[in-house]
Formats: C-alpha cells, sequence, structure tokens
C-alpha cells in the first residue's frame, strides 16, 4: 500500500526546527504537517505565519498546513502564500465548507477538511467530491502527545468504502509504530506523527515506521 508519512513539527525542538525538518526530509518523509491553534478552536496556541515562511525557504516537502482555527476563511489566502501546499481546516470550525473547499482550490492548493473524534463522517460527505483530503483526528485537536482514540478506525473503514481506494484518508493524533496497522488497514493513506518521529532519533523513527507502512 502506498502510504504517505506526514511528521508533525508541534513535537520538534523548536530551537532547531531547521535541522530536524532537514533529517526528516533526508530520513524519506514526504510531507511536512504544521499544525496551527488559535486558542479559541482549541485551547492551546502555536505558531503561524513567520515560521511557516520561514521554513518554506530550505524544503521542497509538501506543506500539509492543518488549521485549527475558527473562521478558517479569514486566513486560508494568507496562509497559502506562506507555502502551503496542502490546507486542512476543521468542519467544525466555518459554516461555509464547500466555499472553504473553492478558496483553497481556486489559488490552485490541494483542500482538506478534517474532523475531531466525535464528529460523524455525514457532515463531510456532501464536500467529499470537492476535496482533496480527509483528516480524521486520533485525539482530540489541541496537543500533541495524547493517546491514540481507536474508535476512530470505524469511521475510516466508513469512509473508505465510500470513497473508493484513492482518496485521501488522514489520520493523526498519538498514531505510533505499535497502534498504526489497525487504521491503515482501515484506509488511512496519510500518516501523521509527533512524537513517534521526533523522540528520539528522527532518522531511526522515519525509517520505522516507513519500513512498518511497506510491509501493510
Ligand atoms: C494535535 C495535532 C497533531 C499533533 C500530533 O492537535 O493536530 O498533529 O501534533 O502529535 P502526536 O503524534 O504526538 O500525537
Ligand atoms: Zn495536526
Amino acid at each position: 500500500m502506498d502510504i504517505i508519512l506526514a511528521p508533525s513539527i508541534l513535537a520538534a525542538d523548536f530551537a532547531n526546527l531547521g535541522q530536524q525538518i532537514k533529517e526528516a526530509e533526508s530520513a524519506g518523509a514526504p510531507w511536512l504537517h504544521i499544525d496551527v491553534m488559535d486558542g479559541v478552536f482549541v485551547p492551546n496556541i502555536s505558531f503561524a505565519f513567520p515560521v511557516i515562511d520561514s521554513i518554506r525557504k530550505i524544503t521542497d516537502m509538501v506543506f500539509d498546513v492543518h488549521l485549527m482555527i475558527v473562521e478558517p476563511e479569514k486566513y486560508i489566502d494568507r496562509f497559502i502564500d506562506s507555502g502551503a501546499d496542502f490546507v486542512t481546516f476543521h468542519a467544525e470550525a466555518t459554516n461555509g465548507i464547500g466555499g472553504c473547499i473553492d478558496m483553497i482550490k481556486r489559488r490552485g492548493c490541494r483542500a482538506g477538511v478534517a474532523i475531531s473524534p466525535n464528529t460523524p463522517i455525514d457532515i463531510i460527505l456532501p464536500y467529499i467530491d470537492k476535496a482533496d483530503m480527509v483528516l480524521c483526528m486520533t485525539v482530540e485537536p489541541g496537543y500533541g502527545g495524547q493517546a491514540y482514540i481507536k474508535a476512530v478506525e470505524e469511521k475510516i473503514s466508513e469512509l473508505r468504502k465510500i470513497t473508493g481506494s484513492d482518496f485521501l484518508i488522514q489520520i493523526d493524533g498519538g498514531v505510533n509504530n505499535k497502534n498504526i496497522t489497525e487504521p491503515v488497514l482501515a484506509g488511512a493513506n496519510v500518516i501523521v506523527a509527533g512524537s513517534a518521529v521526533f523522540q528520539g532519533s528522527i532518522t531511526d523513527n522515519i525509517k520505522e515506521l516507513t519500513a512498518k507502512c511497506a510491509q501493510l
């Protein structure tokens, strides 16, 4: 199965961010997951434009920007200006899911729609044809290092049945070498990992996760 690994820089050492991104890239990770939190949609604040503008200059990795912010439509253009390749916003954070997808796609960027663990997939089904990716959160958004919620695998299987094999279904939160098999078999094909990549040897972690996915 073709699985895409997207290390989440939320778990990186920000004093050595550039160096750690280069290590992730050299180890073979194709995407970089970039978590933006506003302290309103989620009870935490991360980082935004200055960081993304800077790291865009040092790598050609696919920038997968995960917006955990209210009214994403206000900032979508600015994140695309910063160099996002994918912009993923939360279905729970806007009244205009279709409009946000259009804004992103009009700029030649790819659009993802995220749902939190307790949000049913019904909310995003009308937009599957327009969107490029659905992100099924496997933790409550807001923090890295939380425990993986296994119940989300049911939504992943259901979604995979509806979308067919090529569509991008991303999982994010608590994923590691020990629990990655089940969600991938359920249909996830884009795997975000923060702690499981940046704690310890980035190179070894990426190689192990990549090898594991290659066996599935
Ligand atoms: C949580 C973020 C995740 C987080 C994942 O709100 O969206 O991307 O960084 O980190 P781990 O893999 O440590 O759960
Ligand atoms: Zn994320």
